[in-house]
């Protein structure tokens, strides 16, 4: 299909990551996002009046995180009552599904200014808190399990031991630690005003002491040998542990995207475009393996090869899911060189589950800008038997 114009990748950004029960656990995720929606903005010089929607990934539509958030986030932002807000679950791959459904309302003409982001708390709106049933018509059908156990299935189909589920983790903190270590996560991240309680002021009240929060909060100083006296996490005889596993986390992230007449209009100086998306189902039981496929379908709507991609983002959703794309891309020595996950991921950074998608986009577009490159993908798998993936060009 012929477009009438590039959906360019103004900028992405995205808020430091807070361990479980850490520092964003102070905050609302609405509040959390406005300061990452605002800090967009105000570093764009782009009046958020001028916002015509804002597409919000969110996983656990429940309490906190209800009500359609996106359109809170603009709210709570203080934006006009004109800028318009919604929500997208396409679980772990919400955020890149919104970039894609913000890429495609500017590809085809009918938005010119969308923000694209997503936010997860989950240390106070904990994954599965929104549960609710299926149709026997679907578990009749399919083993459904939680995303641990199908991550457990995918080292036993692959053949993947614990030994290279913790290696590959141990390498993760490493990579995050580097990348935090020089910077690298600098440009991406929007530093946040957090009230942190200083304990029991007595009576039940407790001090706030405002804090500027600007650093990830979940990359670990660790050991092969610490790793490998974890307990599996899921099953007795397993090999997924907590430190295999992505961490569960608080954060949010966006991307401002753009029409190449609304970026000249405006002034703005894109940083990247999206070049084309895939999606793929796979087995619902086994569930975390569509990656490949997903690529597959984004390089080939972007008219690209593997070997074009300079940089690749997988999202890690627990080590296996990783391992398992690298066999069956053929990718490993790619990872080697450092060209998949060269910053680490959700083992190490943790995995917000909607602000993920966009949270690799941001880190992706500061990856290509620091290597000179030019193509970049980001994949994630998805619960319940999908994956998403993303190609993007630097400009
Ligand atoms: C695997 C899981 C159940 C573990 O939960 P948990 O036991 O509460 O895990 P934690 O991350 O709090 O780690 C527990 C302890 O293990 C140890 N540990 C974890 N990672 C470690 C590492 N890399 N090295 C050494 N010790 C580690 C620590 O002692 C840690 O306690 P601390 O944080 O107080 O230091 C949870 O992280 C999980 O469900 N992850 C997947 C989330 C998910 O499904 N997302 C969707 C993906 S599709």
């Amino acid at each position: 299909m012929a477009r009438g114009t590039d959906a360019l990748i103004v900028d992405a950004v995205r808020s430091p990551i807070g361990k479980r029960n850490g520092t964003l656990s102070h905050i609302r995720g609405d509040e959390l996002s406005a300061q990452i929606v605002n800090g967009l903005v105000a570093r764009n010089d782009v009046d958020p009046a001028q916002i015509e929607d804002l597409q919000w990934g969110c996983v656990t539509q429940v309490e906190e995180q209800a009500w359609n958030i996106g359109r809170n986030v603009a709210l709570t932002a203080g934006w006009p009552v004109s800028v318009c807000g919604t929500t997208v679950d396409r679980q772990c791959g919400s955020s890149m599904q919104t970039n894609f459904n913000a890429a495609a309302a500017v590809w085809s003409g009918q938005l010119d200014l969308v923000i694209s982001g997503g936010v997860e708390m989950m240390s106070r709106v904990p994954m599965g808190s929104n549960r609710g049933s299926m149709s026997d018509l679907v578990t009749e059908r399919f083993d459904i399990v939680m995303q641990g156990i199908s991550a457990e299935e995918i080292a036993k189909e692959w053949k993947l031991s614990r030994e290279e589920l913790d290696q590959y983790s141990y390498e993760s903190h490493a990579r995050a630690a580097r990348a935090r270590d020089e910077g690298r996560f600098e440009k991406e991240i929007i530093p946040v005003d957090v009230d942190v309680p200083d304990g029991d002021g007595g009576g039940g009240t407790a001090t706030l002491t405002r804090t500027r929060f600007a650093v990830d909060e979940g990359i670990r100083e660790t050991t092969l040998e610490k790793m490998a006296q974890l307990q599996p996490a899921f099953t007795p005889d397993g090999v997924v542990t907590a430190g295999n596993s992505s961490q569960i986390v608080d954060g949010s992230a966006a991307v401002l995207i753009a029409s190449e007449q609304k970026a000249s209009e405006l002034g703005l100086e894109p940083r990247a475009r999206f070049l084309g998306f895939g999606i793929a189902g796979v087995d619902p039981h086994m569930m975390l393996h569509g990656n490949p496929e997903a690529c597959e379908r984004a390089l080939a709507k972007a008219g690209l090869k593997w070997d074009d991609i300079d940089v690749i983002e997988v999202n890690e959703a627990f080590a296996s899911v990783v391992l398992q794309f690298l066999a069956d891309t053929g990718l490993k020595e790619r990872y080697e060189a450092g060209d998949v996950n060269p910053n680490g991921g959700g083992i190490s950074l943790g995995h917000p589950l909607g602000a993920t998608g966009a949270r690799i986009t941001a880190t992706l577009v500061s990856e290509l800008e620091r290597r000179n490159a030019r193509y970049g993908i980001g994949a994630m798998c998805i619960g319940f038997g999908q994956a998403i993936a993303g190609v993007v060009e630097r400009l």
